[in-house]
C-alpha cells in the first residue's frame, strides 16, 4: 500500500494564531500515528510561521513512525536537521511572501549546491527527497544530485479541472516513470484531497503521498483520526 505522510503544519498555524499552547502538535501527531499514518511531516520554515524548532525536536523524541522534515536548503535549517536527525528531509523552495510552497525546487539550476546538501544529510544518516515539478529535466537533475527520493508537486493537477486535469495527470505519469527509471523512490504531494487522490494513487510505482491541508480541514468536522482514516481508505482502494 502507498504510505501516507500527514503534514501537521496547520495544527501549528492555529496555535500560532494565538501564540499559545493549543492545539497541541504532539497530540495531533500521535492521533495521526494511531490512525495508521506512516509518517509525520512538518515544514520548519525560516519565518517560523507555524512549526517551531521545539515541535521538531519533541516530535523526533515521541514518534514511533518516521519524521519527515520539509525545509529550504539554507545553512540555518540544515544545521537543525543535522542536530535533530529526522529520518528524512524533503528539500523545498521557500519564498517569504508565499501562502504555501508554490512550485517545485529548481534542482537543475543548483545541482552542485544540492549535491553537497544531500551528501551532508547522508553523512548524518538522513535520507533526502527533493520536491520538484513533474519535469524530466528536474528528475534527471535530482538523480544527479544524489537524491534518494523525489516528491512530485501535484499542485498543478490539484488546481486544474476537466481536460486540464487529465493533462496534468499525464504529466505526473510521464515524470513518474522517469523517476523510477533513475532508481529513485517516487513520492507525491500538495493539494491532494480525498476527492482527487485516487488517480494519483494509481500511478504505477508511487510509494508515498504527503497530505496536510485537506486532512486538517476535514478534521474540523469529523475529527483528526477519521480524517486520516478516510485518506488511508482511498489509498487502500487504489492499491
Ligand atoms: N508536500 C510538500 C513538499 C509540501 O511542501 C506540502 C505543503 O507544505 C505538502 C506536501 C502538503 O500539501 P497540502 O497541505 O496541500 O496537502
Amino acid at each position: 500500500m502507498i504510505e501516507l505522510g500527514v503534514n501537521i503544519d496547520h495544527v501549528a498555524t492555529l496555535r500560532e494564531a494565538r501564540k499559545g499552547a493549543a492545539p497541541d502538535t504532539i497530540l495531533a501527531a500521535k492521533i495521526c500515528e494511531m490512525a495508521g499514518a506512516h509518517q509525520i511531516t512538518v515544514h520548519l520554515r525560516q519565518d517560523r510561521r507555524h512549526i517551531q524548532d521545539h515541535d521538531v525536536a519533541h516530535l523526533k523524541d515521541v514518534l514511533q513512525v518516521r519524521l519527515n522534515l520539509e525545509m529550504a536548503a539554507v545553512d540555518e535549517i540544515i544545521a537543525i536537521a543535522h542536530h535533530i536527525l529526522p529520518e528524512t528531509v524533503c528539500i523545498v523552495p521557500e519564498h517569504r511572501e508565499e501562502v504555501t510552497t508554490e512550485g517545485g525546487l529548481d534542482v537543475a539550476g543548483q545541482v552542485n549546491r544540492l549535491k553537497d546538501v544531500v551528501a551532508g544529510m547522508h553523512a548524518h544518516g538522513i535520507k533526502v527527497s527533493l520536491f520538484i515539478d513533474p519535469e524530466n529535466v528536474q528528475v534527471d537533475a535530482s538523480a544527479a544530485a544524489g537524491a534518494d527520493y523525489v516528491e512530485l508537486h501535484t499542485g498543478a493537477y490539484a488546481n486544474a479541472t476537466g481536460a486540464a486535469m487529465d493533462k496534468e495527470l499525464e504529466r505526473l505519469r510521464v515524470s513518474s516513470s522517469r523517476v523510477l527509471q533513475t532508481g529513485m523512490r517516487l513520492h507525491a504531494g500538495h493539494g491532494l484531497t480525498r476527492h482527487n487522490l485516487e488517480p494519483v494513487a494509481r500511478i504505477p510505482g508511487l510509494h508515498e503521498v504527503n497530505i496536510g491541508h485537506d486532512i486538517m480541514a476535514r478534521a474540523l468536522f469529523i475529527g483528526l483520526e477519521n480524517a486520516v482514516k478516510e485518506i488511508l481508505e482511498v489509498l487502500r482502494r487504489a492499491d
